[in-house]
């Protein structure tokens, strides 16, 4: 049981589902915030940019929070989705792995992904709905990976809890941490603290101030750059040979093989 106000408070919990986000969207307005749909493995399991998440039955969290921020301006929504980021990257401290924890390098390579080192071992996909200039809704899907040892050839940079750290872990633990750390974050936020989210998001980014190679998704063209941060809206901000430039999720990716 998680030591939470209201994330998890109602949880609705599945062998089987298509997706716990699409769940999920059938029941915002008639569940209260925090509400869970988790499943223990999804048919046809979303993930960012139309992809599909992949995950085997069982061995990892397939879970989706329903939130109300209707407090929050349509134009900071990427706050959410950084302190979503932050709440799933502070799980790894809560964990309590002692020593092995401190071998591992956990961070967000942007926009929302958790990294174990070098590969991903978690995505968050969020659905915001809004309500002239402010948020109404926002399911936030996470699939986290927990016990997956075994990860299809094309998913050269997955990872998981257990590969990264060695132990298996009980998902129902991992899941109320999860929910205590997502909870304090968006209280975190709800309580206005927008600046100090954007800070330790950045502080917690994959490669930040290192050069790193990226592609451009118009041409396929390769460029590096320094990771600086990211813009109150969500775009990273990347010093390359043309001084600062801002990129959308859609106009580039990281071109180093654990990072496709
Ligand atoms: C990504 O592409 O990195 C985001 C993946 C998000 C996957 C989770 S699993 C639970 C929830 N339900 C879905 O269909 N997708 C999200």
């Amino acid at each position: 049981m998680s030591n939470t106000r209201f994330i998890g408070k109602v949880y609705h919990r599945f062998d089987e589902l298509a997706s716990t986000n699409d769940w999920a969207a059938q029941l915002l307005g008639t569940v209260p915030e925090g509400t869970v749909v988790r499943a223990g493995h999804q048919t046809a399991g979303r993930g960012q940019m139309g992809s599909h998440w992949q995950s085997p039955p069982g061995e990892n969290l397939l879970l989706s929070v329903l939130f109300y921020p209707h407090w929050l301006d349509a134009q900071a929504q990427f706050h959410l989705s950084m302190a979503m980021a932050l709440g799933l990257n502070d799980l790894i401290a809560s964990l309590g792995i002692g020593h092995s924890a401190l071998d591992v390098k956990s961070s967000i390579k942007w926009p929302n992904d958790l990294y174990l080192d070098d590969k991903k071992a978690a995505g968050i996909l969020i659905q915001n709905a809004l309500s002239g200039a402010t948020l109404q809704s926002s399911i936030v899907g996470i699939g986290l990976n927990v016990n997956q040892l075994n990860f299809p050839p094309d998913l050269v940079n997955a990872s998981s809890l257990a590969g990264a750290f060695g132990k298996k872990f009980d998902l129902d633990e991992v899941a109320a941490l999860l929910f205590e750390g997502v909870e304090r974050r968006y209280l975190q936020l709800k309580a206005g603290k927008r600046e100090a989210i954007k800070s330790e998001y950045e502080g917690s980014l994959w490669r930040l101030g290192q050069p790193v190679r990226f592609v451009r998704a118009a041409d396929g063209a390769a460029f590096e750059g320094i990771v600086l941060g990211v813009t109150g809206t969500g775009l990273l901000r990347v010093q390359t040979g043309k001084g600062e430039e801002v990129f959308e999720v859609k106009q580039v990716r990281f071109e180093t093989r654990e990072a496709t």
